[in-house]
């Protein structure tokens, strides 16, 4: 017998239900509720995992209970949300989603895992992989943006960063992909609200980044808090046996959300705790993080049917197969004694600034006025966002810390020595008192420019934080109204966990940059690009709507009957706004200036299974070396069902001198044409297919041949 079914046999039935409950420590808080006395239930074999709670000598004083002194010496396996970073805090992973760049996706999720693994941490609650298209709801700022093509890359990136090449490794994460499925379709952008989307476009939009999950190993999965048309998904037999065990071949870890289990009786699908633990256990949801549910349910539903021990068996083998996996049998104190804190510290936040500098992108830029010239020698920073480094850290911070981050006042004053720099707030990010502005206008008075540090607090964007108005909080808008009326030049640095709408600020600014929320290294990053030491490649993950009405706003859209058309009355618009969104997916100015031509796609017909290679000269325009971003998109012109008018299939990026031209390629594959037909499974029609590349998903910047695809 194997060690597994050694100890499974040897189990009671409370210690088997022990290694199906996770409980959360008092290190942090990330939810209702909290236990007590941990260490008894460590010891008795009630408790098989912890969440948030981290330190090497923490985590090894109750790996130790566990090993030591319970019965069966199982180890603890210990998770956190380990999101954007653990102790070095890379940019929000909206922000990191902008840097389009597997290898950087990667690494920072490798960096993440080598400092939590050192705090013995073992299992990450990431990467989280919900494709949102409504800024409303917070946890846009958690995820990859809009487009599922992207997810899909994210996954793959994250999971293979976190989890390393071999699971066992002392420095090795396991990952969870979160939150399973379509938890940022929530009905109007509200919090924990009801989904409802179509078969198609949960299968065409919200699965296929978890199917890259899994693809590339993670360990775990997380099903969402939502119910998706009536079946809450920490019940959804069908999505989490049938679609992620027996389609996919998932066989890793389900791990509920922060009480979900019991929340089912919320949902109102389960009378009580008995039944909400069978619901779970039966939709094959492993560990009960949180809710108590299986420890004081489990043995009720078996007495009363609801659930075999069979049943039970496999979610215990499952647990300890991945305890097995990470080594913790072979040595449970593996993480956190494998090198000394602080070991390469210093190349982790070079690659906080790298990645905070890429995750920038710059919005608008009207009267040339960056880079900021090198002979500057008066800046006036404005805003409540210019001196908050804890806010720069964004809202899931892991063990990242207030006093490690650099502020933009700070990046500011470490790039510009020779530069005065005048700071004010003039108001506080959310609150009402309007009498700080008139000092920072005054303060305005000598500057060459303006910087104005505008935004949300960090807490206003990621779980629980659901904004129905996205515009700025408290009084910023009279803050910046003031500004703008003096007549200078003003560059505006907006931080946030989801893009505003302030087509006024658009207005008025000369140049806008997105800074979202950047980590441990935001003010350098900043300087970074206002300096011109970087010049911004970041680009939008999502489109970026011009007013609250217009959300969901997406790219990836079907054509209508009537198509939009300016001036024509019976078509897809609205009366007051356009329909366009502020700033399309994609979108992201540079310092340098980048044509495309010579559009090729070679051959111009194919058959299944047959490539076609599509290539674009790209021209540097200016003096100025910059990065171009390439988007191909496809669309098929007529097929069995309506196709977007344009759908995601690559991007490149391409480094060009000044004046310098350079040819990007790809090769696409007759299976990128394929499509889920009008019975969903996957179907490649012939015909005629637009092939686009542009600098974004705006239409009038694409290039445009077609292809056959012939039987
Ligand atoms: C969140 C999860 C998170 C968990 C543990 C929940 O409230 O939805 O994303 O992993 O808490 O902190």
């Amino acid at each position: 017998m194997g060690r597994i079914d050694t100890l499974l046999a040897a189990m009671t039935i409370e210690e088997k239900i022990g290694q199906l409950n996770m409980v959360a420590s008092t290190l942090a808080v990330t939810g209702p509720g909290q236990l007590g006395d941990i260490h008894e239930g460590i010891r008795t074999g009630r408790i098989g995992s912890l969440l948030n709670h981290w330190g090497a000598d923490e985590v090894h004083a109750v790996q130790r209970l566990a090993v030591e002194e319970s019965r069966l010496g199982v180890p603890l396996l210990l998770g956190l949300d380990v999101i954007h970073g653990h102790r070095t805090i890379f940019p929000v992973p909206l922000a990191e989603a902008c840097l389009f760049a597997p290898d950087l996706w990667e690494k920072t999720a490798r960096a993440a895992a080598e400092e939590a693994t050192q705090d013995g941490v073992a299992l990450t609650f990431a990467p989280m992989l919900d494709v949102a298209r409504d800024p409303r709801w917070g946890r846009i700022v958690e995820g990859p943006g809009e487009d599922s093509w992207v997810a899909s890359q994210i996954a793959a990136a994250k999971t293979l960063g976190f989890q390393g090449q071999d699971l066992a490794a002392a420095d090795s994460l396991a990952a969870t992909a979160k939150h399973f499925c379509a938890y940022g379709a929530v009905t109007a952008g509200r919090e924990y609200a009801s989904v409802d989307v179509s078969e198609r476009t949960l299968r065409e939009i919200y699965l296929p980044p978890f199917s890259a999950a899994v693809a590339a190993g993670t360990a775990a999965v997380m099903p969402a808090f939502i119910d998706l048309a009536g079946a809450p998904m920490t019940a959804n037999a069908p999505l989490l046996q049938g679609w992620l065990r027996r389609e996919l071949g998932f066989e890793g870890v389900l791990i509920s959300d922060y009480n979900a289990v019991a929340e089912l009786m919320n949902h109102g699908v389960a009378a009580d705790a008995v039944e909400a633990a069978a619901l779970a256990l039966k939709a094959g949801v492993d560990i009960d993080m949180t809710s108590d549910c299986y420890v004081r349910g489990l043995p009720e539903a078996l007495k009363r049917g609801l659930v075999t021990m069979a049943e039970i068996d496999v979610s215990v083998r499952r647990v300890l197969d991945l305890k097995d996996r990470l080594g913790l049998f072979d040595d449970p104190y593996r993480r956190g004694s494998a090198w000394p804190h602080g070991a390469r510290d210093a190349e982790r936040r070079e690659l906080a600034r790298e990645v905070g500098r890429r995750a920038i992108v710059l919005l608008t830029h009207r009267a040339a006025i960056l880079p900021l010239p090198p002979e500057i020698r008066r800046i006036a920073l404005i805003g409540p966002l210019a001196a908050a480094s804890r806010e720069m850290l964004g809202p899931w911070a892991s063990a990242g810390r207030a006093q490690d981050a650099v502020s933009i006042l700070e990046g500011l004053e470490a790039a510009l020595p020779q530069c005065r720099i005048d700071h004010a707030p003039g108001v506080d990010i959310a609150g009402q008192d309007t009498e700080g502005i008139s000092a920072a206008v005054d303060l305005c008075a000598g500057a060459e420019v303006v910087v104005l540090c505008l935004g949300e607090a960090a807490a206003m964007s990621g779980e629980a934080a659901s904004r129905a108005d996205l515009g700025l909080p408290g009084r910023q808008r009279e803050l910046a109204d003031a500004i703008f009326d003096l007549g200078k030049p003003v560059v505006v640095l907006l931080s946030s966990g989801r893009p505003l709408t302030l087509p006024w600020l658009f207005e008025r600014a000369d140049a806008v940059l997105a800074t979202w929320f950047l980590g441990g290294e935001a003010g350098h990053a900043v300087a970074d690009v206002l300096t011109g030491r970087f010049n911004p490649t970041g680009r939008l993950p999502l489109s970026w709507p011009r007013l609250v009405g217009q959300v969901p706003i997406f790219y990836r859209q079907r054509p209508t009957g009537r198509p939009t058309k300016a001036g024509e009355h019976y078509s897809s618009s609205y009366l007051d706004v356009p329909a366009t969104p502020q700033f399309p997916f994609g979108h992201g100015l540079s310092y340098s200036r980048f044509a495309l031509f010579d559009f090729k796609c070679d051959p111009s017909s194919a058959k299944a299974g047959e490539f076609v290679e599509v290539s674009v000269t790209v021209a540097n325009d200016s003096e100025v070396d910059g990065e171009a971003t390439l988007f191909l998109f496809v669309h098929d012109l007529v097929a069995s069902v309506a196709r977007p008018v344009l759908e995601l299939k690559g991007v490149r990026k391409i480094d060009l001198k000044g004046r310098e031209r350079g040819r990007a390629t790809w090769r696409l594959s007759t299976g990128d044409l394929s499509f889920l037909g009008p019975n969903l499974n996957p179907v490649l029609e012939s015909g005629r297919f637009e092939i686009h590349v542009g600098q974004s998903a705006d239409p009038a910047g694409l290039l445009t041949e077609v292809i056959e695809l012939t039987p």
